[in-house]
């Protein structure tokens, strides 16, 4: 049987960076991307067009794209890296373009209130600010990729229904996004939960399409992204260390760390096409950087217990 292949999404530069207290220059910002280009990752969200009032930890996103798309044209990095950014409006997309990027995502909650206070708008609102990114996207032919955040729970209304998350990823699909990523942003979900969702969303969106995103806030996301897993989705989005959080969902956890997940998978014969060991080796650099120790286990763990000998 040929060997199973997971696609991981780097979220650290974004998710994970957005809600740490130290804010990374743009140049170390682009240091820890060859980093990860060096470990394998080839998928990489390397910032957000968002207001700086809001996020100032994403202030010089605009800097580093452009940094990033030099190296890769000088060859410095490989052209079959892919950066990818946040967008909220069609501002945001605008200095997006200017920078040359190839590949934008827009993001929509599941809970009116979540939304409210990541956005300032209510979900159709959202919606409606989308319109003009998607068009100019099209346009230029950027990628679209989609996110919906609170699929499972809510810091502000509590439980979501599945309904409502499956409708809204649908319409994340027929806005055109070729990839939609669900989110556990406050890691509330237990893997019964994301196999009965993540059912109800496949006869929607493809598996192929669907990204799962989890926080690790309960100690849940490697369970749920087995969960995922064996339901057929591929694509999973993780931070490196553990990165993060939301600075408006109180509480909340950084992503599931990128280490983990690729422990895991190597540990099951998946191929990540990451080395652990790489990205072990990043871990004293980026703890420095942080300031403080990062919450990742197999990256923390290291190389004193190294994976082919347990
Ligand atoms: P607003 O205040 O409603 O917007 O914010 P506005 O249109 O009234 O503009 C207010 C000011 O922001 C103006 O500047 C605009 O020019 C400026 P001022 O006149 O005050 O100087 N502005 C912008 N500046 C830079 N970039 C832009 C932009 N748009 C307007 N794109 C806005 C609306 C969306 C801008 C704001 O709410 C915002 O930036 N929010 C960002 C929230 C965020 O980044 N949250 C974290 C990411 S989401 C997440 O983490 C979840 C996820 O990981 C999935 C999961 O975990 O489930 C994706
Ligand atoms: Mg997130």
């Amino acid at each position: 049987m040929a060997k199973q292949r997971v696609t991981i999404v780097e979220m650290g530069l974004r998710d994970g960076l957005q809600n740490e207290t130290v804010t990374l220059t743009p140049s170390v910002r682009l240091e820890l991307i060859q980093k990860l280009v060096n470990s394998g990752i080839r998928r990489i969200e390397i910032g957000a067009f968002v207001s700086p009032k809001w996020v100032p930890q994403m202030a010089g996103s605009g800097e580093l794209v452009r940094s990033a798309l030099r190296l890769q044209k000088e060859k410095r990095i490989s052209r079959n890296i892919e950066f990818s950014a946040l967008v909220p409006n069609e501002k945001g997309m605008i200095m997006a373009m200017e920078t040359g990027i190839r590949e934008i995502a827009v993001f929509a909650s599941a809970s009116e209130s979540f939304s409210k206070k990541n956005i300032n708008c209510n979900i159709d609102e959202s919606f409606a600010r989308f319109e003009p990114v998607i068009a100019l996207a099209i346009k230029n032919k950027i990628k679209i990729r989609g996110y919906l955040s609170a699929c499972f729970g809510c810091p502000f209304e509590g439980k979501i229904s599945e309904a409502k998350v499956v409708k809204l990823a649908r319409r994340l699909r027929d806005l055109g996004c070729y990839e939609i990523s669900i989110g556990d942003t406050i890691g509330v979900a237990t893997p019964n939960q994301v196999e009965s969702l993540f059912k109800k969303i496949k006869k929607v969106v493809p598996a192929k399409k669907i990204a799962a995103h989890f926080h690790d806030t309960r100690g849940q996301a490697l369970a749920n992204i087995l969960a995922a897993y064996y339901l057929g989705v591929r694509t999973f989005d993780a931070s490196v260390g553990g990165l993060g959080g939301c600075p408006y969902a109180p509480g909340a956890a950084g992503n599931v760390s990128t280490e983990d997940v690729v422990y895991m998978f190597q540990g099951m014969g998946v191929e990540t096409g990451i080395s652990l060991d790489h990205l072990v080796a990043m871990n004293p650099w980026l703890t420095e950087k942080i300031q403080h120790p990062l919450a990742t286990k197999a990256g923390r763990v290291g190389k004193l217990i190294p994976s082919g000998r347990i």
